[in-house]
């Protein structure tokens, strides 16, 4: 790679030959990875990966040893200052200070990036507004629910109306509900045309919030590309002898399950396995002998109440990508 970077332009976030030591350890690994302006990106890697590290560098927190990291062509190395006020970064963790109210904390925020008179009474509102939080304001910032909290977190990162928005694991400890807001705040922020980078652990977890992920281990890009490309590329599917691609389907029935399977075992050549009231059938990948075989089980009067393809793991397929090894 040439060692001079040209930022391109439909980029919001591109990272550079990236790499970070921290004495012996090699948090980040000549790291490559782009996020086109409007979309948000999942960074996903297990403990340890370098994720926050990366994501330090972008918020001018932290300095590479070599490369860089770019913010809206800004380079974040070069040009702080700039950098700093296109991006908000919500850290993972984030300091509550005695005595002080919700609206008090953001207020704070809001002198911090310089915003003065009524243009910061407009940025708080507008952030209570996003957040829903307007009736919080009074509430001391100690004491929040874990949920309360990360929205609080979001509002100040969002204080000065960034373009590019980083986010460490926002979803880590959250509620069904409070993952559903957070979902919810993410989809109106990309509405808005901002551009997220949105780290986590967990691949399930960012996969209905991302069009697109990158999976890092020891600093490493492992693989990247939309959830769909990634289950392709490494989810496990079976395979006969000959070679043809199979899936498993979940059948479930009412009344005798011994019938059930002494009629599969002469229609299908695959596995056959009963649980509960479900048997599990090992068929070719093709929907049309799916639809073929239901055809003939409802036609000899089988009481068939699903038939269930079962869906590819996203969580296989991470297991696959990454190693495992936890530095
Ligand atoms: N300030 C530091 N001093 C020493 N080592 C560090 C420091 N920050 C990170 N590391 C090390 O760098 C590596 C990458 O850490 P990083 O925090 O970036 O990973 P991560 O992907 O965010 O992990 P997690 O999922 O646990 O948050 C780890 O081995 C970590 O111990
Ligand atoms: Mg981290």
């Amino acid at each position: 790679m040439s060692n001079v970077w040209v930022a391109s332009e439909s980029a919001a976030i591109e990272v550079a030959g990236l790499t970070r030591w921290f004495g012996q350890t090699l948090a980040v690994d000549s790291l490559n990875l782009t996020v086109k302006a409007g979309e948000a990106l999942g960074f996903i890697g297990p403990n340890g990966a370098g994720k926050t590290t990366t994501m330090r560098v972008l918020a001018t927190l932290d300095e590479p040893d070599v490369g860089d990291a770019y913010v809206c062509g800004f380079s974040c190395t070069n040009d702080p200052d700039r950098v700093r006020h296109r991006l908000g970064f919500m850290p993972d963790a984030y300091g509550a200070y005695p005595n002080v109210s919700c609206i008090e904390y953001l207020d704070f925020f809001a002198r911090s990036y310089g915003l003065v008179g009524r243009e910061r009474i407009r940025a708080v509102k507008r952030v209570l507004e996003f957040t829903k939080m307007s009736h919080m304001v009074d509430k001391p910032t100690t004491g929040l629910s874990k949920g309360m909290k990360q929205r609080l977190c979001l509002g100040r990162t969002l204080i000065h109306d960034p373009q590019v928005l980083i986010m460490d694991e926002p979803a880590a400890g959250l509620d069904p509900r409070a993952r559903i807001e957070l979902k919810e705040m993410v989809a109106r922020l990309l509405d808005e045309g901002k551009t997220l980078l949105i780290s986590s652990h967990i691949l399930t977890e960012l996969a209905e919030m991302c069009s697109r992920v990158a999976i890092i281990e020891h600093g490493h890009l492992l693989a990247a590309g939309t959830v769909s490309e990634i289950l392709e590329k490494y989810s496990a599917q079976e395979v006969s002898e000959s070679g043809e691609r199979l899936t498993m389907v979940q059948i479930g029935f009412l009344g005798s399950g011994e019938a059930l399977l002494g009629f599969l075992n002469q229609r299908t050549k695959g596995e056959l396995q009963i649980k509960g009231e479900q048997v599990e059938c090992v068929l070719p990948d093709n929907p049309e002998i799916w639809a073929g075989l239901l055809c003939e089980l409802v036609g000899h009067g089988f009481q068939i109440t699903s038939f269930i393809p079962k869906q590819r793991s996203l969580e296989e397929a991470f297991l696959k990508v990454t190693r495992g090894r936890v530095q």
